[in-house]
């Protein structure tokens, strides 16, 4: 989604820019820069001035900003830059920031929403150049200038509904950068000759990071940071204590971050299990003694951590353990049932997803202890969460999400045997499943697939339609499965338990459909083969991932999935999907890094 890079110093623009691309993996579709000036610049439709300000923007990829942008050899000591991901109007120049006020005397970038943003252009009785909620902010700064930037923009802030970041640039008070956050991320740091802000924890480059919370104000100054509370109230930055730097991955050898990302399942399930390979070392982030008292879980999350969510909640089932499992945006407004000795699970990758965290302050406001499952350190979740366990899956950067899924069902394998340690005291069965989980990575390393898995997508990707079919378990490798192929290579494909499909969908499935099935679970086996076989007598063709020998040769293609442990199928199999899927968008042409329309961190709701 949305991101903002801003910089104080020598190049601050080449700077932004350099930031700016850094976000491109969060999704965007234009991007702008304002930067200090005190030349007029030639006006076109991408280049406009203020007072002492000049904005440049761009639809489209980064390179088009580059493109103008570069030509000009800019120098200028303060810059502000933007991808946008379009909410309140279409992707266009006029609606990417930055966003001038009307007098262009102030530059503004905005991460988040504002949700009363129409009541406040009436009350601004002015006509608007963009369509965006973040122009009205820029005219509101105009308006409402009190002599002091700090406090006019305290006093804005004090206006708006939803959720904002704000990176902002002002002719009143020039060589600086200020700041204001609520309810969407930002991070702001500095060294001795520069100011930084990012809104992502991952692309910011300097030394002395700061994670700014609700509320707070920063304003940014080569070789400094103030810091400040609601009030306007100088917070010691001294005290506050720098966060560590991310090191982000970098592509290497490889084409694409998703084939990477791939790749690195096995080291980083063998990561995550090192922190947690202790019993101990869990003990000491989940108490066992608060713990053991809750005989309930309600697991909340979005898209592919919602799956995750799924194979969590039958483990969890498995142990004896009363477990729901509910998507994030549906369970924020339907009537709250409340809950004793229960805890809710909140699962995201990025940390930031905001449906994921309106969902944990709701349970927090309801009196439930929350525990976050992130791969993300000092994300907005860790600060709202009262537990946070990581799954260490390395920084993520290919918009579809593989290793991070991964990790996250790791953590559930590894969580449901420690609640079953509070039930039996045994330690042992803990024990057992981080060797068995470490055999898995090490299976999955061996597991030689990707022949086999560009043969599969070769044999689809000119499909219309694809279903996923499984029972139990299966199921929710054919959700995850079905997600995966479908944001990447943009061919319609739905999962459904094989149970449920003659009840309306297999009226779907001809000679030209593909049924990916997934039978791995003893116990329903045959009826999963009984759907097989309904879909079969309709031709749909179907590719079967299995271990088990399959009596039926009328599939189309078959996969025999080497022979793990059940309740591991679900770590296991999405390797081979996750593959397909990233060899089907190639073959469509299509960038499996970037999907259209997608974004890699939703901040939105
Ligand atoms: C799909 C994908 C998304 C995310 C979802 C939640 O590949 O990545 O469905 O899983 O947007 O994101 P996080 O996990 O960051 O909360």
């Amino acid at each position: 989604m949305c991101g903002i890079y801003g910089y104080i110093g020598e190049k601050s623009v080449d700077e932004v820019m350099k930031g700016i691309k850094r976000l491109e993996y969060r999704g965007y579709d234009s991007a702008g820069i304002a930067f200090q000036n005190r030349e007029r610049l030639c006006e076109d439709e991408n280049t406009k001035n203020g007072e002492n300000i000049t904005l440049i923007k761009n639809k489209g990829e980064i390179s088009n900003l580059e493109k103008i942008v570069l030509n000009k050899n800019l120098k200028s000591n303060v810059a502000i830059g933007h991808t946008r991901w379009a909410t309140h109007g279409e992707p266009s120049i006029k609606n990417s920031h930055p966003h001038f006020s009307g007098d262009g005397k102030w530059a503004i970038v905005h991460n988040g929403i504002i949700e009363n943003y129409l009541e406040l252009k009436q009350e601004l009785q002015t006509q608007t150049e963009s369509d965006t909620d973040t122009e009205i902010v820029a005219r509101l700064l105009e308006k409402y200038f009190n002599g002091d930037v700090l406090s006019t923009i305290k006093n804005v802030c004090h206006k708006l509904k939803g959720s904002y970041a704000f990176a902002i640039i002002t002719s009143h008070s020039p060589d600086k950068i200020f700041v204001a956050k609520h309810g969407s991320p930002v991070v702001v740091g500095y060294g001795k000759s520069y100011g930084v802000v990012c809104s992502d924890i991952n692309s910011i480059k300097g030394e002395n990071i700061y994670v700014l919370e609700n509320d707070q104000y920063a304003i940014i100054e080569k070789g400094k940071i103030n810091i400040f509370d609601k009030n306007l109230v100088a917070i010691d930055v001294g005290k506050l204590g720098a966060v560590k730097k991310v090191e982000r991955s970098k592509l290497g050898d490889y084409s694409h971050y998703m084939l990477k990302e791939i790749d690195e399942i096995p080291s980083a399930i063998r990561r995550t299990l090192k922190e947690y390979e202790n019993i101990e070392a869990l003990e000491k982030i989940l108490p066992k003694e608060k713990f053991k008292k809750f005989k309930n879980i309600l697991i909340i999350a979005c898209g592919t951590a919602y799956h995750a969510g799924l194979v969590g909640k039958r483990l969890f089932e498995e142990e004896g353990i009363y477990c729901e499992s509910e998507i994030a945006s549906e369970f924020r407004y339907k009537p709250f049932i409340e809950r004793r000795k229960t805890l809710a699970i909140f699962v995201s990758q990025s940390g930031e997803t905001a449906d994921t965290i309106g969902a944990l302050k709701l349970c927090k406001q309801h009196g439930l202890k929350t525990l976050a499952i992130t791969n993300v350190r000092n994300s907005s979740i860790t600060f709202e969460a009262d537990y946070c366990i990581y799954t260490n899956a390395g920084s993520e950067i290919g918009v579809a999400s593989t290793k991070a899924y991964n990790c996250q069902l790791v953590i559930f394998y590894i969580l449901s045997k420690y609640f079953n340690y509070f039930k039996t005291g045994d330690e042992k069965a803990y024990y057992d499943e981080i060797k068995n989980l470490k055999n898995i990575a090490r299976l999955i390393k061996k597991n030689d697939i990707k022949s086999k898995c560009g043969y599969i997508a070769q044999k689809i990707y000119k499909s219309k339609s694809i279903y996923m079919i499984g029972r139990g378990l299966d199921y929710f490798i054919a959700a995850e499965a079905a997600l995966k192929l479908k944001e990447i290579s943009y061919i319609h494909c739905e999962s459904y338990p094989a149970g449920e499909l003659k009840h309306g969908t297999i009226s779907l499935i001809d000679k030209n459909t593909y049924v990916f099935a997934f039978v791995t679970q003893e116990k329903i086996k045959d009826k999963t083969f009984s759907n097989i076989n309904e879909v079969v007598a309709r031709e749909g063709k179907i590719i079967l991932f299995s271990q088990f020998d399959n009596s039926n040769k009328k599939v189309c293609e078959e996969i025999k999935v080497p022979l793990v442990k059940e309740r591991y199928y679900p770590l296991f199999i999405i390797n081979y999907l996750q593959l397909i899927s990233y060899y089907t968008a190639l073959l469509l042409g299509n960038n499996p890094d970037k999907p259209r329309s997608l974004a890699k961190s939703v901040t939105v709701e």
